[in-house]
């Protein structure tokens, strides 16, 4: 139990350390999500998600760093709060809006109400928590019934699997060169910023142990714990497929969309391809 304890606290300051470290040399605003393209994409999930609810009093963003889902949401909600533990990061978001408002607590932990919020999100925050299940049941509670959790960028084992086997049966040189960068993507955390800002990787991996450790999310858990919670209904979506940025950019433009209707036509056997998963929980 202690030593649950000591991972959970290490987790949480190796959050903190990273996340303050990253923010501070401008290299977290660099992080591929925030890319356009990206941007439109999530705006047009919180959109999708956000149409059918009753009401939108109030969103909250767990774990909202420098703000991206705040700067795609706050629009839609008459208040968002957004919650997270790195000051540093905090100090990036946008307050001009002015219907924004930001708490320091932990997510697994928040001081608010029961039933409170008409929508949540949690965006590329799970897979850095010592424990998942912890985080989710405190959506679960502080959702009004109705609500909905949004949780994206989550890594998906299936891939990290695939890429932990492939590691395993092909040297390095027979790997072709998608399988070594993504081989890599996947399994190497953090060497690249230790070399080039002095960040260190141990505190990186330590900060995710979602993918370092448990080698990501296996969707019908998270379904499944969901369930237990009283979650009414709980999905999975499958997003980014191996080498998806080549293709995007290739012209005439529509080859990633048609791989990616292929692969979706596909699924469940095709779910190893895909690098994250997206769950919408209804309470
Ligand atoms: C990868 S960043 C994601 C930030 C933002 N959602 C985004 O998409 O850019 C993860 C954030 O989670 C925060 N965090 C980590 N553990 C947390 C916890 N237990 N409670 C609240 N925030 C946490 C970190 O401080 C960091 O800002």
């Amino acid at each position: 139990m202690s030593n649950d304890n000591d991972l959970r606290e290490k987790t949480l300051e190796s959050n903190r350390y990273v996340h303050s470290f990253l923010v501070g040399i401008n290299e977290y605003q660099k992080s591929p999500h925030f890319r356009p393209e990206n941007q439109q994409k999530v705006r047009g999930i919180l959109l999708r998600l956000t149409s059918g609810l009753s009401n939108k009093k109030q969103m909250i963003d767990f774990g909202c760093g420098t703000g991206f889902i705040i700067a795609l949401s706050h629009d839609l909600f008459d208040e968002v709060v957004g919650v997270d533990i790195t000051r540093e990061m905090m100090a990036q978001v946008d307050l001009s809006p002015g219907n924004i408002k930001l708490v320091e607590a932990l997510a697994e932990k928040t001081p608010f109400a029961e039933n409170q919020f008409d929508f949540a999100t949690a965006y590329s925050f799970m897979d850095h928590l010592f424990d998942y299940r912890e985080f989710l049941q405190e959506a679960y509670r502080v959702l009004k019934p109705g609500g909905v959790l949004y949780t994206d960028l989550n890594p998906n084992r299936e891939f990290i699997h695939s890429m932990l086997q492939a590691s395993a049966v092909l040297e390095p040189e027979q790997r072709s060169v998608i399988l070594r960068r993504e081989i890599e993507g996947a399994l190497d955390n953090g060497s690249n910023y230790e070399q080039q800002f002095g960040l260190d990787a141990t505190a990186l991996a330590q900060a995710e142990p979602g993918k370092t450790l448990a080698k990501g999310f296996q969707a019908q858990e998270v379904l499944d714990y969901a369930k237990l919670l009283g979650f009414r209904t709980v999905e999975v979506e499958y997003e980014w497929y191996v080498d998806q940025g080549f293709w995007v950019n290739q012209q005439p433009e529509g080859y990633a969309q048609i791989i990616d209707q292929y692969l979706q036509s596909m699924l469940p056997v095709s779910a190893h391809f895909y690098k994250y998963l997206r769950f919408i929980l209804t309470k």
